[in-house]
């Protein structure tokens, strides 16, 4: 123990000293050759090496070289700095190194508790056992369809787990062309097949069009096919829409589908001061997709499963070989009966300790800053007059894009957009990612730190201006 007890103070400074530092670093820079070699090439120690060497090495040769999610002018895709509760609770996670399959111990009671105030949260009914943590959004959302799938097959009086999908009417599910693309992920691993997702068209905010919806469904129905899901995007990736909800639920009233909602990213998003209109509807939901990981900046590896009848996840998963048979386990069984994982990590703690750390007033305050910094860069982009707002500010991403005079014709102006943001990143003082938006090229910034201020918007504008100036 002594060992791990200098270790662990070693370690505890080396994260303050690479947190400390982490705003005058550049963002991301790519890996020199030599480290790559390190990184790549090494051959595994023939015999063990202390803990004291392995913290050096890691300071050396892996801290130096981030994502560069940690900066605050990170903007790229939808990824969060790390919070101080999640960094302290790891190690302690790994002490305790639990599976959270089930059983009576703090992980998997811990676990109810997150995921009650997940749901809470975000005002989405909780009835005992409706969720369990999953390794993001990804996996929940494989959680959620497999589910509706079961659902449906069941409703026909067959069942999809038993018999798997072949000689029975195709399941349709409904997306729009700015659905994640872990939804077609799923489709595809479920047996639904791509051809079966529909493409439902979208308006000028990149909002599911559902009158055009409520056609498609009538024209498959008529056709022979089994309507199942329709997955609306409460924020979406590439522009932060959040899609009529309160609509498409009606909808999949009218036609018996299951409605999933993609909260991962923006779900949190309905606690913004006004928001809550345009959320209208996630709460009649049959599942929503949460990741903890996202907004919340709780360490990667943490989405959240939320479902209305958690007795359908069990239809759909539960397996309880004699060896994992437990008397004691109580009406909700185990967690691993309500998705694919069997051995399960302890998600739970990191939650607990980030939502309790910000509690509801700092998560609050970290969806309003970063909401109103997506709307404070929309406002610079439309006063610029070589920049262009591509889509209304909902979440906290602004769409938008580069339009200098220099370059006229569309073709053009969408490879400058598609180079900027790799130019961008290259010059190491901030970092955008990029998207096609509406048939055009566009660049997108997602704000999720909450150390990102005004200058900042003003620095990512001129980087984007200089690295332009020099393609
Ligand atoms: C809107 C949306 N849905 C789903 C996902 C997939 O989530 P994960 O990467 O946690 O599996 C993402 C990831 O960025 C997302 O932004």
């Amino acid at each position: 123990m002594h060992e791990l007890r200098l270790a662990g103070a070693k370690a505890a400074e080396i994260m303050a000293d690479h947190l400390e530092g982490i705003a005058d670093r550049p963002v991301w820079q790519p890996v020199p050759g030599d480290e790559l070699a390190w990184l790549t090439g090494q051959d595994l120690p023939a015999d063990g090496r202390p803990l004291d060497a392995l913290l050096d090495d890691a300071r050396a040769h892996v801290l130096p070289y981030p994502m560069g999610n940690g900066h605050p002018r990170f903007f790229g895709w939808v990824n969060s700095p790390p919070n101080p509760a999640g960094v302290v609770i790891e190690s302690l996670t790994a002490a305790f190194n639990p599976s959270c399959a089930g059983g009576d111990h703090a992980g998997p009671h811990l676990e109810r508790t997150v995921v009650r105030w997940l749901a809470d949260l975000v005002g989405f009914p909780h009835p005992p056992g409706g969720g369990l943590l999953t390794s993001g959004a990804s996996m929940a959302t494989v959680i959620c369809l497999a589910t509706a799938r079961q659902q449906a097959a069941l409703a026909d009086g067959w069942d999809a787990r038993e018999e798997g999908l072949a000689g029975r009417p195709p399941m349709v599910l409904y997306v729009t062309e700015e659905g994640h693309s872990c939804l077609h992920k799923a489709a595809q691993l479920l047996g639904i097949g791509s051809r079966n997702v529909r493409t439902v068209p979208v308006d000028a905010a990149y909002r599911m069009d559902v009158a055009a919806l409520r056609v498609m469904v009538a024209d498959d129905l008529a056709a022979g096919l089994r309507p199942f899901c329709v997955a609306g995007s409460a924020g979406t990736v590439n522009s932060g829409a959040v899609d009529p909800l309160d609509e498409i639920a009606d909808v999949a009233a009218e036609f018996g589908l299951w409605f999933h909602v993609d909260g991962a990213y923006g779900a949190l998003g309905v606690l913004a001061d006004g928001a809550a209109p345009h959320y209208a509807g996630m709460e009649r939901a049959d599942s929503l997709a949460l990741d903890p990981h996202k907004w919340l900046g709780v360490p990667v590896g943490c989405g959240c499963a939320l479902l209305r009848d958690p007795a359908a996840a069990r239809a759909a998963f539960s397996l309880v070989p004699s060896y994992l048979v437990d008397d004691n386990a109580g009406d909700l069984g185990w967690f691993s009966e309500y998705g694919p994982e069997q051995t399960r990590p302890f998600r739970a703690l990191k939650t607990w300790a980030t939502l309790s750390y910000l509690g509801r007033s700092g998560i609050t305050r970290l969806v309003n800053h970063t909401a109103w910094l997506a709307r404070r860069l929309a406002e610079l982009v439309e006063e610029a007059d070589d920049f262009e707002l591509l889509s209304p500010v909902t979440t906290s991403i602004t769409a938008f894009r580069h339009a200098p005079d220099v370059a006229g014709e569309a073709a053009e102006l969408d490879a400058l957009n598609r180079a900027i943001p790799v130019a961008v990143q290259r010059r190491g003082n901030a970092f955008l990612t990029g998207t096609r938006l509406g048939g055009r090229d566009a660049l997108r910034a997602c704000f999720l730190h909450p150390d990102t201020t005004e200058d900042d918007l003003r620095v990512l504008l001129d980087e984007i201006r200089l690295a332009a100036k020099h393609l």
